[in-house]
């Protein structure tokens, strides 16, 4: 988990027909379609401008050091050639693989590839109809579908895994999605989720998997847990241990290409999440959803360019940070990160307050502290030794907290990062 850990920060792709609907991924669960309905997407898919290189530069710009891009999604479409359907994008009207220049393209940026790959299938002609089946009310539908054997259905996703894991070189994660088990649903015992991670593990020894095969309570069932669309009150554990975890988010309220959605998160909000899961010992997985001509969204372009440039200059109170150490508390309006390694602290300072800063717990142990976008001096204040304090107001000799003297004026960055360099242990 090593290299997961310090990456801190991804790129997640939902890609494929619903780009064209453009109102969300889960379009044909939502308004009930029709394989009929549904078949003009595939009909018309043809991204003329894809050139996944761009995707890639954009992402490693804005500091993302992996990306998880949905080879399947629930609609069943593949971006790549599989040998086990024609429900594929080489079969669409661009006809091409989608996917592989895509892996391609992000490896060459020194990205980590992940893949997607939906459980559920709506398109499968096996796949059986469940809760969240889009034709799950009509009653012809499921007369024609009641002899499915969905036996045949896993033995294709099996086979599509495979492919996955032996057609791509190394591929660093896994990404299932997802398990809904109990009446009507899928779990474990449906998609024989203990096979399928053996095999999984079996042709990719050092992959890394998400925890959506129902696997939870079983031993080495999943590698870390994925809070979608929510951050975390703290750092997740699992009986009193942190375990590894990455928050999914979206710019705005869907996963695939929504033209008229509008909810977009701002610059700064994306940052505070990005640092905010670091300061619990979380990655954040960034979602794109790009349009069916292969663009990027401006919208989302926009974003990634700002996200970029507070990147540049303070990237490493991200990459390789993780929580505070105990005791080290974080003051009003701020969060902390802190690098293990260089021993460095980062105070994220979310309201700037005109004047100073204290900080808990840290007398005595910071040796120089400075504004991280520029490198300039932040001059500390210790035990009151400074003159000119007024008694009881200021930090006394008996206390334990340092005080920050910053300039009035909030620096021009999308959030100000505080750099403190730590004095080296006795
Ligand atoms: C959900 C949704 C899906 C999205 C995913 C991302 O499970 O079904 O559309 O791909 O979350 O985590």
């Amino acid at each position: 988990m090593k290299w997961w850990t310090e990456a801190r920060f991804g790129m997640f792709i939902h890609w494929g027909l619903y780009a064209l609907p453009a109102r969300h991924e889960w379009v044909r669960e939502r308004e009930r379609l029709t394989d009929e309905a549904y078949a003009k997407y595939f009909d018309h898919f043809d991204p003329d401008l894809y050139d996944p290189r761009t995707w890639a530069r954009l992402a490693r710009r804005a500091g993302m050091r992996y990306v998880v891009v949905t080879a399947k999604h629930h609609d069943g479409f593949c971006l790549w050639d599989s040998k086990l359907t024609d429900y594929k994008a080489t079969r669409a009207p661009c006809g091409r693989d989608l996917l592989r220049p895509l892996v391609e393209a992000f490896r060459a940026e020194g990205l980590r590839i992940g893949l997607y790959y939906s459980l559920l299938d709506w398109h499968h002609p096996h796949y059986t109809v469940d809760a969240f089946h889009p034709m799950r009310n009509d009653r012809e539908f499921l007369e024609r579908s009641k002899n499915r054997d969905f036996r045949i259905y896993v033995d294709y996703l099996f086979g599509q895994v495979r492919e996955l894991l032996t057609g791509f070189g190394p591929v660093d994660v896994l990404f299932f999605d997802y398990s809904f088990p109990g009446p009507g649903g899928k779990g474990r015992e449906d998609w024989r989720s203990e096979k399928l991670l053996d095999l999984v593990r079996e042709l990719q020894p050092g992959i890394i998997v998400n925890d959506r095969l129902d696997l939870l309570e079983a031993p080495g069932g999943w590698d870390y847990r994925t809070p979608e669309q929510f951050m975390p009150r703290e750092g997740l554990r699992v009986d009193g241990r942190d375990v590894p975890w990455e928050t999914c988010q979206t710019f705005s309220g869907s996963w695939g290409y929504h033209r008229d959605e509008s909810t977009w998160k701002t610059a700064r909000q994306l940052i505070v999440l990005l640092v905010e899961a670091v300061s619990k010992g979380g990655n954040l997985l960034l979602n794109i959803g790009p349009t069916a001509r292969g663009t990027i969204d401006r919208r989302a372009v926009d974003r990634l360019e700002r996200i970029a440039a507070w990147m540049t200059l303070n990237g490493r109170s991200i990459h390789g940070c993780t929580r505070a150490p105990e005791g080290f508390a974080a003051p009003h309006n701020c969060l902390l990160t802190w690098n293990p390694v260089t021993r460095r602290l980062y105070a994220h300072v979310l309201e700037w307050p005109p004047g100073e800063l204290h900080l808990d717990g840290l007398a005595g142990r910071v040796a120089y502290a400075q504004l991280l976008h520029d490198a300039s001096e932040i001059p500390l204040v210790e035990k009151g030794r400074e003159t000119g304090f007024i008694p009881g107001q200021r930090p006394g000799a008996d206390e334990n907290w340092l005080t920050l003297r910053l300039p009035v004026l909030e620096p021009d960055v999308e959030l100000p990062t505080i750099e403190l360099f730590m004095k080296a242990v006795p």
